[in-house]
């Protein structure tokens, strides 16, 4: 049985805290789901790390369907969230066949999209509508053309409205809320007024939960490394080496050894060579 979002709301009311990873495959989904991380989200964050573009804003529907179908594959026990791309949410009634797409033929639990009382009808909308919504303040990926990438809210008047975007939020019915590059106390302060689950991403230690790029986790994505970031592996640098290993071993014939191979009898070989060379050197087209 996969966790519900009334198990996640129910950590923050047990003072758990909630450990959230992005996911885009089934291969490391499946390794997420193992470690017993309880929330994973496919994001559009796939548009940098996965598909090698400059920002979130190019990622398509199509292309969120096709990663969160493979997460949801490789998970038994995750609650998945899916991210609504960019301009996919542009409206409640968009927001509401976009959102149904990927919890009908993504397989997700959940959708985030990002903003604050803008998107509150919307995220109304859909939740009234049985889908779960992820709300997301802060630094929104998907407005990097106009907020520019740094620490967001740091004045009064901001952190007024984040304080307000969050609370509208919660009464539109947001499960939970990703609170991403705000200050720490600020970002605390959220946690403090809000029912429902705070979960930060450079907004330190007072959120209910943390998530985190998989792949700045794992140094897997070395283009840019974000500040907030913490590479508990290195493994660009391993797949570097074991890739070099492998070319090296190629090259000098010590791969495949007799163990990668498969044999035959000998006679079976003799009695196939003998065939051919009975047929000339080239087989009929048409036998
Ligand atoms: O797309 C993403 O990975 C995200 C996280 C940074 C929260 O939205």
């Amino acid at each position: 049985m996969r966790i519900t979002i009334h198990e996640i709301q129910a950590m923050k009311t047990r003072g758990e805290r909630i450990p959230m990873l992005t996911a885009y495959d089934y291969t490391t989904a499946k390794a997420l789901d193992a470690a017993g991380i309880p929330l994973i989200l496919v994001g559009d964050s796939l548009g940098m790390v996965v598909l090698g573009y400059a920002s979130t804003v190019p990622v398509t529907l199509e292309d969120m369907l096709h990663h969160i179908k493979a997460v949801v594959r490789g998970t038994e026990r995750a609650l998945i969230v899916g991210d609504l791309p960019f301009l996919t949410y542009a409206t409640p009634e968009l927001a509401l066949r976009n959102a149904g797409r990927l919890l009908q033929e993504g397989g997700c639990q959940a959708v985030k999209l990002e903003g604050g009382a803008a998107i509150a009808p919307t995220v109304r909308r859909l939740t009234e509508a049985g889908i779960p919504v992820m709300g997301h303040l802060g630094f929104t990926p998907q407005s990097v053309n106009t907020l520019g990438m740094h620490v967001q809210a740091k004045t009064a008047a901001a952190a007024q409205r984040l304080i307000e975007d969050a609370l509208l939020l919660e009464q539109a019915g947001a499960f939970a809320i990703v609170l991403e590059l705000i200050p720490a106390p600020l970002a605390q302060a959220v946690t403090e007024r809000l029912r429902i689950p705070t979960i930060g991403i450079g907004a330190g230690a007072g959120c209910d939960g943390q998530v985190q790029v998989l792949h700045d986790l794992l140094g897997l994505y070395t283009d840019f490394v974000p500040r907030h970031a913490k590479q508990y592996r290195r493994l660009a640098d391993e797949i570097r080496a074991a890739a070099g290993e492998y070319a090296d071993e190629v090259r000098r014939g010590a791969f495949p050894t007799r163990a990668h191979s498969a044999t035959m009898d000998q006679a079976e070989l003799q009695e196939a060579l003998r065939r051919v060379a009975d047929r000339g050197a080239m087989p009929d087209a048409n036998p």
